[in-house]
């Protein structure tokens, strides 16, 4: 059988966007097809739309041109405390300004009152997908957290690149007692590079988990245990004459999602120990949970031979996407509403006096939140109705993934977000064999698209 092993990021809210890619007329983009020009930017998932799509996660090779996408804010050394949500944007509410926010959610992070926040996921509900504003073109990388568990719910902690490159953490809620760790080259499908590494209980031991990756190696440590280590020289592909390994601006991503939805590919829905339970007693607050508490990054310098020519951006200027491609200026984009792109970055029509604006711009149907379409997103309503650019306050359902308004439970007691401490039933996860995030993808999306 095959098997397809879901890349967390990607399949996060892949659900979503799949199910809405039956009803809405929304351009597809991958390998030999870029988007049009009205709506130039290739999100992750495949889908060609406008403002969000062309932030975080815009595939520069599908997009309409190299300057569709915005290009990526280069990286900075931090160490995040994440004890409350100050620090971080609903993906509607951010349009590429990195001096507001570090960080860009969709579905539903909630604080925790004992410190750090969760990163939850309610029944039928896409989870929640956390995200750096900044990229990291080489770095030293840690999160401390606790994982979730239960069948067919992972918890993710990886660096992802706009061209698909990958270095993952990832923790499958049946088995709760290793750490899984992989790497993809440009979404390449890859049956052998997966590994796995004892740990004890993640889910309520809080471990730190760091990603040391550097221009010709990457280690991989649990607390301060160096689990394992890839050198790119390893890497080398005689097919494609290039190594494949992660090379290119890849942001912090911090997910929990639900592999073990129906419609996920049945690789994917094995390797999470089949399909979610809704209902389970890991979820006696309504909701799964992964528990984030720290980032730490360590920005190295560009390598030695890169393009650099200002500070504080990354872009591609070539389409093969390899780190000899990445060029570092001073370029920066902010867009000016959700209804720009990296080649139109301002809507003139916004600087007129407000009242005039909206009444005379035209009616627009572009998607403009990747991931979120068809579950009532702004991107579905007419640029023309009242408060076109309003952060989404009126969006319960889309990116709120549940409401954002739901009460966050507060603490009662030690029993207050129990998941349940009883090891999962089961024989465990199945070994990871690999699988193409852009394959599953694509797979997912196409196929409903022929339905
Ligand atoms: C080498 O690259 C080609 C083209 O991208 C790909 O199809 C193939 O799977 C790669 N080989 C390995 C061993 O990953
Ligand atoms: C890109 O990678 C190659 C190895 O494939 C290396 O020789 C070269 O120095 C790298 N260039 C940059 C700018 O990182
Ligand atoms: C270096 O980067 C600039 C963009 O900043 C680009 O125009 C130029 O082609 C790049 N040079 C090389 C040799 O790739």
């Amino acid at each position: 059988m095959v098997r397809y092993l879901a890349s967390a990021a990607i399949a996060a809210l892949l659900s979503a966007s799949a199910v809405s890619a039956q009803n809405a007329d929304i351009p597809t983009c991958g390998p030999g097809k870029k988007c049009p020009s009205d709506t130039p930017c290739c999100s992750a998932y495949g889908q060609c739309g406008l403002g969000a799509y062309c932030l975080g996660g815009c595939d520069p090779l599908f997009s309409h041109s190299l300057d569709s996408c915005v290009p990526n804010p280069i990286c900075k050394s931090a160490d995040y405390q994440l004890n409350n949500l100050d620090d971080i944007a609903m993906i509607d509410e951010y349009l590429g300004d990195t001096d507001g926010v570090n960080w860009v959610a969709s579905g539903r992070p909630i604080e925790y009152p004992d410190g750090g926040i969760l990163l939850t996921m309610a029944p039928d509900t896409v989870g929640t997908l956390l995200a750096t504003t900044h990229y990291v073109w080489y770095g030293k990388i840690s999160a401390k957290m606790t994982t979730s568990q239960g069948k067919g719910v992972v918890t993710a902690f990886i660096m992802m690149s706009d061209v698909k490159d990958e270095i993952d953490y990832e923790f499958v809620g049946v088995d709760i007692n290793h750490a899984q760790t992989n790497f993809y080259s440009q979404g390449v499908t890859n049956y052998n590079n997966g590994d796995e590494h004892e740990a004890q209980n993640t889910v309520s031991n809080s471990y730190t988990y760091t990603i040391d990756w550097k221009p010709d190696s990457i280690t991989w440590y649990i607390d301060d245990t160096e689990v394992r280590r890839l050198e790119r020289s390893s890497t080398w592909n005689s097919t494609s004459n290039r190594f494949d390994y992660p090379q290119t601006p890849s942001r912090i991503m911090i997910s929990l999602w639900p592999a073990g939805l129906p419609s996920n590919g049945e690789g994917t829905i094995e390797w999470a120990g089949g399909l979610i339970d809704w209902n389970s007693r890991y979820m006696q607050n309504g909701f799964y949970y992964a528990r984030l508490e720290e980032v730490s990054v360590e920005c190295y310098d560009p390598p030695r031979g890169a393009n650099v020519s200002g500070s504080k951006s990354y872009i591609y200027t070539d389409y093969r996407g390899t780190n000899d491609t990445i060029a570092v200026t001073n370029k920066q984009v902010v867009l000016g509403s959700f209804y720009n792109s990296g080649e139109d970055p301002e809507d003139e029509e916004d600087d007129q006096p407000s009242g005039t604006s909206s009444a005379t711009r035209p009616t627009r149907t572009a998607q403009t939140i990747p991931g979120v379409v068809g579950a009532g997103s702004r991107g579905e309503e007419p640029i023309e109705s009242s408060a076109p650019q309003d952060s989404g306050s009126s969006n319960p359902s889309g990116t709120r993934a549940g409401g954002n308004d739901v009460d966050t439970p507060r603490q009662t007691g030690s029993g207050v977000f129990f998941q349940g401490d009883d090891e999962p039933a089961g024989e465990g996860a199945a070994v990871r064999v690999g699988g193409s995030v852009f394959a599953v993808v694509m797979g997912v999306v196409v196929g409903c698209l022929v339905l």
